[in-house]
Formats: C-alpha cells, structure tokens, sequence
C-alpha cells in the first residue's frame, strides 16, 4: 500500500473512532459495566498509545510524546512494555480528561502523518497498518462494552435510537451445503494474490487439515429455535452441558442469551436489550450474544454441533455467496480450541504480545459482526472469547 493510501486509510480510521463516540453523553466516557470491559475513553486513549508506543518511539524521535505517566494507564497487556492500571479499574481514570485525550490523538496523527511523508519504510508501514487494525478491532470493542455497560442500567438507555440489527435472511430456507471432505489449506498465506494485504500473526501459516465430509447450515440459529431449546428445559438439562458449562449455568442463573428481557420473573422472553435500547424479541433475527457453552449445547440438543473453523473457513470459501448471506451479521462459535496453528511465528517484538499468548483456555470465532467495521473481516480471521464469554455479538451456526 503506497504510504499516500496509507495516510488516507489513517486517518479514516482514525476518525472513526471519534465518530462513534460523538453520540455519547460526557459522563458515559467513563463507562465500565464489568471488569472484562473497557470505558470508551480508554480505547480511544489505549489506541493512540499503541501507535505512539510501538511506531512512534522508535521511528519518529520528533515526537513529543505524551506525559510519562500515561503509560501505565493506558497499556493493556504488553508486559515488555511495563506496569499497567488494573483492568477492572480503567473504569475509576476520571483523568486525563477527554479533551487532553482528543488533543493527544490529533499530535500523534499529526506525527504519524509527518512520518509517513518521509517514505515508505515497510518497518513503520506495517506496524502504522497493525495500529489501524488494532484500532478497529477497538472500535467492535467500545460498542459492545457499552452495550454491556448501557445494559446494566435501570434508565436503559439507547447508543442511537435507530440501530436495527443487520438485516438477515433468515426468513430465507435454511439449506444444508455440503462439502465432500479430504485435505484442505486453511490460514492466511504470506505469498498471496495480494502480497501486502494484512493479517494477524495468529491466521498464518497456511497449512493443511484433512477434513471428514461435512455439511454446514446456510443460515444462523433464529430466536425462535433457540426459544424452543429454552422452552425445552435446554437450561435445565445438564445432560446437554459441558460439565463447567453447566456449573457457570447454574451459578450465574443463566435462563436465556445476555440480552433477552422479560417484563416479570414469570413472563414470556419478549424483548432483547440492544444499541437501540429494550427492542422487541424478532423470532426470525439471529440468536445472538450468548457463550460458547449456550451455543454447544443447543447444538447437541439439536443433535447437531458446532463447525470447526476449518470447515468454517472450507464452506466459507467454497460456497461463498450462500455463506456470505449471514457471515457478517454475528460471530459465529466454533468447536475449535484457540491454539496455534503448525508452524504459528509470533510477530517480533513487543507486539508479539499481541495474540500468542493468549493461545489458551479460548475458542475460536469465525465471520464478523455487524459491529465490525467493514474494511476489518477476512475469511481467515480468528477472533478469540473464553467460552463463558457473552457480551460479543456472537452467535450459533450448525454443522453435521
Ligand atoms: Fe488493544
């Protein structure tokens, strides 16, 4: 990418991020519904950290950088890098205030604009575009921390009041597609058609996988089949459950998927809490936000399972258009641990933190979601939740 597109996608991305903050109410800034997530001034400071941490620093020595201190409030995980504020306490960083935020990120693209003007360095170049997909990895992040955060409120407040959920064709027959099996190349390559284009240190190399025949279903698991699992005792079944599946089940009181809403204990699942606020239940949306363990055991309840994200990845790629109809609209759970692939090389340096050393412990998503901003989804893409997680737009798509 010639650094002039470069600059242009920086700064798009860039402004992005303070677009989707410009609905928000002051004191929302400081958001924090639960220790997994962020408030969204965080990730707009944590963002224009990584590029002044990792690119600026030791590419750009003009650069003023930002007071010292700010270091430990807004690094994440990067253990080469130093200390950090407790993640379940980002929420108490009432200071810097956002205007000393706002005026750091227009310093640091001024700098990485200035940078890039000096050339086209693959050095820099690469990690300014590890930045920009790290900034709207971010940008998924800041809504659905807010939706989390939003949701815990008695006042249930709405991100933007004419939010719809991606419009779906689940109304369309679901078709089983079938694939024949055999061996496979899944992951990204780094000699691709297109020799620049990025992906995660985790989607690489591309290597084989022998696959049984399969069939993967066209379509998302609607509301309302999910509401015949619950109306099926699905939450009560233990026998459906993977065993700490189960246990979290119970401890948590899980009844039905994050988001459902009931208007008393006894009543009806009849409304879903979304970025538009309390919406009414749509039996034929996709069933969204809801774990790895909801999303495996309706699977076995079905007597069906979930995809593994090679067959993810095969159907993806051989049935494209049939698959493409629903792949953007949830995060779809796979029966894959998170591991590394053969061959997998951490990228160099601090930012090898990045993805490898959470290979553990997690599973694999596959596809995107309607809060992916759309320059970030690739077919090879591996997003990561522990399985207990539920407050991603993630949802359930079946495999046989
Ligand atoms: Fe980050």
């Amino acid at each position: 990418m010639p650094s002039s597109t470069l600059l242009q996608r920086l700064l798009t991305v860039r402004h992005q991020s303070e677009a989707l903050i410009a609905p928000l109410e002051p004191e929302d800034l400081c958001l924090q519904g639960m220790a997994d997530a962020s408030p969204p001034k965080w990730h707009l400071a944590h963002t224009t950290w990584f590029f002044e941490t990792f690119v600026l620093k030791p590419f750009q020595p003009e650069h003023r950088s930002a007071d010292p201190r700010w270091g430990y409030l807004f690094n994440s995980y990067y253990e080469t890098v130093g200390p950090r504020q407790p993640r379940p306490d980002r929420g108490l960083l009432s200071r810097p205030p956002m205007k000393d935020i706002t005026h750091w990120r227009q310093r640091v693209n001024a700098s990485l604009e200035a940078l890039l003007n000096q050339g086209e360095d693959p050095r820099y170049c690469e990690l300014i575009e590890l930045g920009l997909q790290h900034e709207q990895q971010h940008q998924e992040l800041l809504l659905m921390d807010l939706l989390d955060g939003f949701s815990r409120q008695p006042l249930e407040p709405s991100y933007n009041a004419s939010w719809e959920p991606a419009s779906s064709t689940c109304s369309a027959p679901c078709r089983w597609l079938e694939h024949p099996g055999g061996l496979v190349e899944i992951g990204a390559s780094r000699d691709a058609i297109e020799p620049r284009a990025f992906h995660f240190d985790n989607e690489a190399p591309r290597h084989r996988v022998w696959l049984e025949p399969f069939a993967i279903s066209s379509q998302l698991v609607r509301n309302d089949a999910y509401q015949h699992f619950i109306d099926d005792d699905g939450y009560k079944r233990p026998e459906l459950w993977m065993s700490e599946g189960w246990a979290i089940c119970q401890q948590r009181g899980w009844q039905a998927p994050r988001y459902w809403r009931q208007d008393h204990p006894d009543a009806a699942w009849s409304s879903e809490f979304t970025l538009a606020g309390r919406q009414p239940l749509d039996p034929h949306q996709p069933v969204r936000h809801l774990s790895w363990f909801e999303a495996d055991a309706f699977a076995r309840w079905a007597g069906l399972r979930l995809p593994s994200e090679a067959e993810w990845e095969i159907a993806a790629r051989s049935h494209g258009d049939a698959l493409e109809e629903s792949h953007d609209t949830l995060w779809q759970w796979t029966s894959s641990p998170y591991r590394p692939y053969p061959g997998f090389q951490p990228a160099a340096g601090a930012v090898g933190e990045y993805n490898g050393k959470f290979m553990t412990s997690q599973f694999v998503l596959r596809g995107s979601s309607q809060l992916t901003p759309t320059s970030h989804a690739r077919l090879t893409y591996r997003n990561f939740f522990a399985p207990a997680s539920r407050w991603m737009a993630a949802g359930i798509r079946l495999a046989r």
